[in-house]
């Protein structure tokens, strides 16, 4: 197997102002893989992928990106190879109008003409806002915004990119296009994404770690992380609702996560009974 594109190792951290949101995280995150980080609020998910381009350095421990650690480097190094997106676009879009938002990253990469211009029109035809780069981000809705952050992320093209809750107060439609997002987005990228939405967690990530109070309480597949209800009860939170149904049925294997394996179970469990009588 190659190399992890990030190792954590040790890291703990404390805010100035004295709170401690990290203790002793030790986590490898390989290249290609969709990793989702589950936490009830202030569990110290955002604090750890900040550590990941360098936004915040260890106050004991390191972190390695690609081998290099954090502490040597500026995060407009680190972000050549892994790119945030804030939960809040407000905290990141500074740029008077759409197109030159997205052209903020790569032109600062030295990204010039047709390639830069290629760069920011993939990155917005991927979100599928190209229509939208003329206007001013403050008159886009919250997905919209949310989008354009994504995309100026993608416009860097690195090498990971980290999601801070992308479907916060999103629609139904909102969440189903962030999750084909990922889905295309992870054949090249690495990806991390934080979420509370655990039915898209459940479809999208390849491991799960769930934070608790500081620390990694757990962690696997989605199919083994959300049959540890003991585990998850402590920490607030709970199996995406197809697999409490599935769950809560007699007879039913208990890491169904899907409709598909839903049904299956629906219909052995009808072959079961009718064989039984
Ligand atoms: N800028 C900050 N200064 C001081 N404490 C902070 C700051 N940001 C977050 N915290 C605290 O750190 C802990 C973890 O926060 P955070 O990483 O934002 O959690 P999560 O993303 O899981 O909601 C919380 O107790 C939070 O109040
Ligand atoms: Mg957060």
């Amino acid at each position: 197997m190659s190399e992890p594109v990030i190792k954590i190792k040790d890291l703990t951290f404390t805010y100035p102002a004295g709170v401690t949101a990290l203790r002793e995280i030790n986590l490898e995150i390989n290249k290609g893989e969709v990793l989702a980080v589950i936490g009830q609020n202030g569990s110290g998910k955002t604090t750890l992928v900040k550590h990941f381009n360098g936004l915040l350095k260890p106050s004991r421990g390191n972190v390695l990106v690609n081998n290099n650690n954090t502490k040597k480097f500026t995060t407009a190094q680190l972000s050549r190879t892994v790119g945030y997106v804030f939960q809040d676009p407000d905290d990141q879009i500074f740029m008077s109008k759409v197109y030159k938002e997205i052209e903020f990253g790569p032109k600062n990469l030295g990204l010039k003409g047709s390639e830069l211009k290629r760069s920011v029109k993939e990155a917005l035809e991927i979100v599928g806002l190209w229509d939208l780069r003329r206007k001013h981000p403050l008159d886009l809705n919250l997905n919209e915004k949310k989008l354009i952050a994504i995309s100026s992320i993608i416009a860097m093209k690195p090498e990971v990119i980290i999601l801070d809750e992308p479907t916060t107060g999103q629609d139904h439609h909102g969440v189903k296009k962030v999750e084909s997002l990922i889905n295309e987005l992870s054949r090249n990228h690495t990806i991390i994404v934080i979420s509370h939405n655990m039915d898209l967690v459940s479809r999208v990530a390849s491991r799960v770690i769930v934070m608790y109070d500081s620390r990694i309480l757990f962690q696997g597949t989605p199919k083994k992380v959300f049959v540890k209800n003991a585990l998850l009860n402590k920490t607030y939170l709970k199996p995406p609702p197809i697999a409490r149904l599935a769950q809560s049925i007699k007879g039913f294997k208990r890491d169904v996560l899907t409709i598909d394996e839903f049904i299956d179970e629906l219909i052995s469990n009808k072959s079961r009974s009718s064989k039984s009588h």
